[in-house]
């Protein structure tokens, strides 16, 4: 298969400003590697001491093959490292969150006035009879509430799972029932592009037949009335009435678990990827703090969503705990135009911005005149995460955003991850289409099936070697999904990527090695596509695959089997996609349904979707021997 190939590596290499890694928090980053190889849980030991612990941890890491117990006997509470010590170390009346609205309205919160709302919020949660331990499901936009009543859950050991405002109801409806959410925190509307759009009558749809469901809060943007719709429902304002200001930090195990995230599995079903408190605190405020180099004055601009894990880690969580000023924003990258984004930059003062290659991409086709018009000279690092940053994308934010002197950090990390894993430390040389080398702390490489490292240049297998304190610790309620990521090779961590080493250890990401596919750095499970599909009446079977796109990096191509007495058409191209859009969301559209009357399947009946991605790209077919006709 695609284990063994060659790849010709681009060996062209920037040199930062010698000043980054003088001033940086990491230092030198192969002196700090060599630290961590030395005493790995010594190096650990030293991290997990930068945040507020309750009880210290008897033991920093059990590694009982695969399941890893990180700081055990340690119990803390995530909320005072990310709010109580900043109080407490004069960081009170520096503003904790920016946050800014599609049509120019902005709010802004101190860490005390943050603190404050958190508390009152947990304070409401308890009163409605939220429990630690209880799953409280967002379907939520990027307000300030909703970063509010996250850290109200957090405070009171409830443990959150958000769901990606832009999912439909159907995707919606499937992470309550399998998370058994208590509670479900909404809005009335999300506002994109000018548009007004309603979240709740979505919510609405999603939890018939959600047993597990006693209530769903909801924040009133426009003038809602909410009990228009039925008695489950409570106003998020209304819930604050007479509600204490002082609310406690619930006392938390190391391993009790902090939040569930869906992310797109092979088979139909996403997988509940379960973090918990202490090693994914120390995980990401490490990161934060030395990958990022948050400092005192830095303002942080991540672009992504809070439904996605980079939302969690580098929105919430770990800027926090690294006591640095967040923006967020509703805003898309091209409304009202395509200088929105740099506008914010330059007004706020954004030293930090992390966003996506398909932004990026997006920017490139535009124009540099939009950037152009803005002065961007707050800015100190600039970031990307969720897909390969292609050499062209790279040359393009380096030169025209970050004007051929400002480090761009490619990180490579995941949903499971908890935290980037895969960086070019501020200071190292740049080499476009690497993301670069494991942070300290991290030992991976790149193997062949059974686990032997691959030579510099011959492309293989992304693995993880040994556990890390924000790794996932299980798959919520399929414990047998979570051995899989370990008992793949070896007895290492399988990312699922695959990658290639170049002589100076520097790691290029390839692309998935299993039927996810990324559409706009959001992934998506061939299977959960294809089971939309096969929903509609009209449709007997279906395979999709991921085909190249300029800007979204991969988008959706589906071929489709109809059931006798259909005819393809346009009307049906156009009501099938409108039906995946609905159940899924529009991330998971096709952007072209091809009918046909077989599909290439193993003899065993396997859709060989790889044949239809060769075919479709005019590639060799590779080995077909096991292909039925
Ligand atoms: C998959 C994980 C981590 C937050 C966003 C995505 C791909 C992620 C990079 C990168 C190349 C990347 C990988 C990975 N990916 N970052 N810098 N270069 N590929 O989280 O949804 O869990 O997806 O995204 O294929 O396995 P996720």
């Amino acid at each position: 298969m695609s284990e063994d190939f060659e790849v010709i590596l681009h060996t062209k290499s920037y040199l930062p400003d010698p000043e980054y890694k003088a001033q940086s928090h990491l230092g030198d980053y192969h002196n700090a590697y060599q630290e961590f190889l030395k005493n790995p849980e010594g190096f650990w030991d030293r991290m997990a001491r930068e945040i507020e612990w309750m009880k210290p941890w008897d033991k920093v890491l059990e590694w009982d093959y695969p399941y890893a117990r990180w700081f055990s006997g340690g119990t803390l509470n995530i909320t005072t490292s990310c709010l109580d010590r900043h109080i407490k170390a004069g960081r009170r009346n520096k503003l904790a969150l920016i946050w800014r609205g599609e049509d120019g309205e902005e709010r802004v919160y101190t860490y005390r006035q943050l603190h404050r709302d958190v508390m009152r919020f947990a304070n409401a949660l308890k009163r409605l009879g939220v429990k630690k331990g209880d799953r409280i499901c967002f379907y939520m936009p990027l307000v300030p509430e909703h970063i509010i009543a996250l850290l109200a859950c957090a405070r009171i050991g409830a443990v959150h799972s958000i769901v990606y405002a832009g999912f439909g109801a159907e995707a919606l409806h499937a992470r309550i029932r399998d998370a058994e959410a208590k509670v479900v925190i909404t809005a009335d509307v999300g506002k994109r592009r000018g548009k007004v759009i309603s979240l709740r009558s979505i919510v609405d749809d999603a939890i018939r037949n959600t047993p597990s469901v006693e209530k769903v809060i909801v924040l009133c943007r426009e003038k809602c009335s909410v009990e228009l719709y039925s008695e489950m429902e409570e106003d998020f304002y209304s819930l604050l009435d007479g509600v204490e200001t002082d609310c406690p930090p619930e006392e938390m195990d190391a391993e009790d678990p902090l939040f569930i995230l869906y992310t797109s599995g092979t088979t139909g079903m996403p997988k509940g990827i379960v973090h918990t408190c202490g090693g994914y605190a120390t995980g990401v405020h490490y990161t934060a703090r030395y990958i990022f180099d948050l400092k005192e004055n830095d303002v942080l601009w991540c672009t992504a969503d809070t439904g996605w894990i980079t939302g969690h880690s580098y929105i919430v969580y770990g800027p926090l705990s690294a006591g640095a000023t967040v923006v967020i924003t509703e805003t898309t990258p091209d409304w009202p135009d395509p200088g929105i984004w740099w506008s914010i930059i330059e007004e706020l003062g954004v030293t930090i911005f992390y966003t996506a290659p398909t932004a990026i991409r997006m920017f490139m086709r535009v124009g540099e005149e939009w950037p152009n018009k803005y002065n961007l000279d707050s800015l100190r690092i600039i970031g990307s995460v969720g897909e390969p940053l292609n050499p062209e994308a790279f040359e393009w934010y380096y030169r025209v955003i970050g004007k051929n002197r400002i480090p761009v950090l490619d990180t490579w990390w995941q949903t499971e991850t908890g935290m980037h894993m895969i960086t070019t430390p501020l200071g190292e040389p740049m080499k476009p289409g690497f993301a670069g080398l494991p942070v300290p702390g991290i030992e991976v490489d790149v193997v062949d099936k059974d686990g032997n490292s691959m030579p510099p240049g011959q492309g293989g297998l992304l693995v993880i070697k040994k556990p890390w304190p924000s790794m996932m610790r299980t798959v919520y309620r399929n414990d047998e999904r979570y051995r899989k990521y370990w008992n793949q090779i070896r007895n290492y961590y399988t990312a699922g990527d695959l990658a290639v080493k170049d002589n100076d250890g520097y790691i290029m990401i390839l692309g998935r090695s299993d039927d996810i596919i990324i559409v706009a750095g959001h992934n998506l499970g061939t299977a959960e596509v294809e089971s939309a599909l096969v929903e509609h009446e009209a449709v007997a079977e279906a395979a999709v695959i991921g085909v190249p796109d300029e800007i979204k990096g991969q988008a959706v191509k589906a071929f489709v089997i109809l059931v006798k007495g259909y005819e393809p058409s346009q009307k049906l191209v156009s009501e099938l996609t409108y039906h995946v859009r609905m159940s899924i969301g529009p991330i998971a559209m096709p952007a072209s349904i091809e009918f046909v009357d077989s599909l290439p399947r193993t003899r065993s009946g396997k859709i060989m979707r790889r044949i239809l991605k060769a075919k479709e790209m005019n590639m060799d077919l590779g080995d077909t021997s096991t292909l039925e006709e």
